[in-house]
């Protein structure tokens, strides 16, 4: 007899979560029923339902607990419902990849929203991002420029895909973008080469999503096989395999101002081929990211995401 869950099993006799079980049962999760789909699509529903109005207390002077009381109130999901912490950053802040602290008092000046929250739908997570600028400026157009980057990537999403592909992909584009704004004076070739984009975008495209915010089954082809490696120098990466139909993807590509991060740019090799007075410029608004989730398709990929704010706008 096995039994799945906590170990040791409770009865004698019975072997606790074999390996080989559940790597094939971290398969089949993997790729996702139509049932499966319908929760995730509600949960994308939900959770755009929640930015939305997290958005509008946003420009409304809110702070980042007033921001996120906005969230939770238009899911009508309390904090335990969730399906994981939001983030919810203003300013600096959003420079902090998992910020969690929600200060009760805005900043007197107001830079930035970067607010990464996702709702639940029987069990089923969204995982959704967006990024706001309070003016005009530098910092507004980087904003344009990651949304149509991270449309542009959402677009290559299909079936046959290698992912880790799709990252180093990203990984040009953000550092094509940095370029065009002033932030880099290096090709983007270089760039990537040299780990420099890596200090803008030090976390993974994006994961598998499902039961899990980061689902299981992202690193195995086969049961027994040995885990498909990450690329080198990206240790953040969360799938490294080709995508399959039916499995659904986060496409979360960002680009951030960490202190720590910089100043090892700065005392590094590449310090002179980076704006610094940009980068200081842009320390204050901290960072962006976008993401959505995307169904995979073999001829494409169905954006959840961008499908649930589309339905908000035309109802
Ligand atoms: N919300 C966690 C993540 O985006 O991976
Ligand atoms: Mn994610
Ligand atoms: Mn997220």
């Amino acid at each position: 007899m096995v039994w799945l869950g906590e170990s040791p099993a409770p009865r004698a006799g019975w072997v606790a979560n074999p390996p080989r079980l559940l790597a094939r049962l971290e398969l089949e999760r993997a790729t996702k029923s139509e049932y499966e789909l319908s929760c995730l699509r509600e949960a994308s529903r939900i959770g755009a339902r929640g930015h939305q109005a997290a958005a509008s207390a946003f420009r409304e002077g809110g702070s980042e607990f007033d921001i996120h009381q906005a969230f939770l109130g238009a899911t009508s999901q309390n904090e335990t419902e969730l399906p994981y912490g939001s983030i919810v950053a203003l300013n600096e802040h959003c420079a902090t990849l998992h910020y969690q602290l929600r200060d009760r008092t805005a900043p007197q000046k107001l830079n930035s929203l970067l607010i990464d929250a996702g709702a639940c739908a029987s069990g089923y997570a969204s995982d959704i991002t967006r990024t706001w600028a309070a003016n005009p400026g530098h910092f507004a157009a980087l904003v344009q420029g990651m949304d149509q980057l991270q449309l542009r990537l959402c677009g290559q999403v299909r079936a046959g895909i290698d992912w880790r592909e799709l990252h180093m992909e990203a990984h040009r584009l953000i550092a094509s973008l940095l370029r065009e704004a002033d932030v880099l004076r290096m090709s983007p070739e270089e760039a990537v080469a040299s780990g420099v984009s890596a200090v803008f975008l030090p976390h993974g495209l994006g994961h598998l999503l499902g039961l899990q915010v980061h689902d299981v089954g992202g690193f195995r082809d086969l049961p027994e096989g040995e885990p498909i490696p990450r690329p080198p120098g990206h240790p953040a990466l969360r799938l490294t395999r080709r995508l399959l139909p039916g499995m659904v993807v986060t496409v979360e590509p960002g680009i951030y101002f960490i202190d720590s991060l910089l100043r090892q740019l700065r005392a590094g090799a590449h310090a002179a081929q980076v704006n610094w007075a940009l980068v200081d410029e842009l320390r204050p608004c901290g960072g962006i990211r976008i993401e959505d989730n995307v169904v995979v398709r073999a001829d494409g990929g169905e954006n959840l995401t961008r499908a649930a704010f589309a339905a908000l706008t035309s109802t």
